[in-house]
């Protein structure tokens, strides 16, 4: 039984989060999601879809109906009492797709102000896989550092950059290149690319 996080932070690239889960949904059991109240609005902004309701369990509903799935599970990014913030609830990994350099640093600081972030802090303390794409351009020092230090733990930084080599069409085409290599990342296997022989 497979079971993974995923998280989508305030970054730009909340496209390749939503991929991401529909992907996962094909092949693991369980997927549990947490998204930051900024990712909501980049989500309507960026793809015109809003999954933001009032209470936690409208948002799955909605959510549920968008992937025509019941394996989804959401958790407000405020519910720290969601089984996803305790160690004592088994997981497969995490991944946090795209990730901003606030969520990133609060994670490198192990600065668990919200479900994002004490989720990231378990998976690190258990020794799960945890997978950041972070996103911003350029990068400072600050968030350089931020994701060294993560990478020295263990953490594996898949950044969303797409490559050529395998001659995109559309915009689909380098989505879904950087999504497998993201699912490549979390050991996860998929066919969103053909692979260089
Ligand atoms: C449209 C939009 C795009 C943004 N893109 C980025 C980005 O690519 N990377 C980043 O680090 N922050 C970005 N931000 C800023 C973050 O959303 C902001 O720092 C926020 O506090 C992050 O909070 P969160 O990590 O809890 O979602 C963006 C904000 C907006 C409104």
């Amino acid at each position: 039984m497979k079971s993974f996080i995923v998280a989508i932070s305030g970054a730009s690239g909340a496209v390749y989060g939503i991929r991401l889960i529909e992907e996962l949904l094909r092949t693991v059991d369980t997927v549990h999601l947490c998204v930051s109240g900024t990712a909501f609005s980049i989500i309507r902004t960026e793809t015109g879809i809003n999954w933001l309701c009032k209470s936690e369990q409208e948002t799955e509903n909605k959510i549920r109906k968008h992937y025509s799935s019941y394996k989804i599970h959401y958790h407000s990014e405020t519910n720290l009492a969601a089984p996803i913030a305790s160690g004592s609830f088994i997981t497969d990994g995490m991944f946090i797709v795209p990730c901003s350099m606030k969520t990133l640093s609060a994670i490198a600081c192990g600065h668990a102000n919200n479900l994002i972030a004490r989720a990231a802090d378990v998976a690190l303390k258990e020794g799960r896989k945890l997978v950041i794409s972070p996103r911003e351009m350029p990068f400072n020092s600050i968030h350089l550092e931020n994701m060294l230090k993560l990478s020295l733990m263990g953490v594996k930084i898949a950044p969303p950059v797409p490559a050529f080599y395998q001659q995109p069409k559309e915009l689909n085409d380098m989505i879904d290149f950087v999504v497998g290599k993201i699912l490549d990342t979390g050991g996860i296997a998929h066919d969103l690319f053909r692979r260089w022989e």
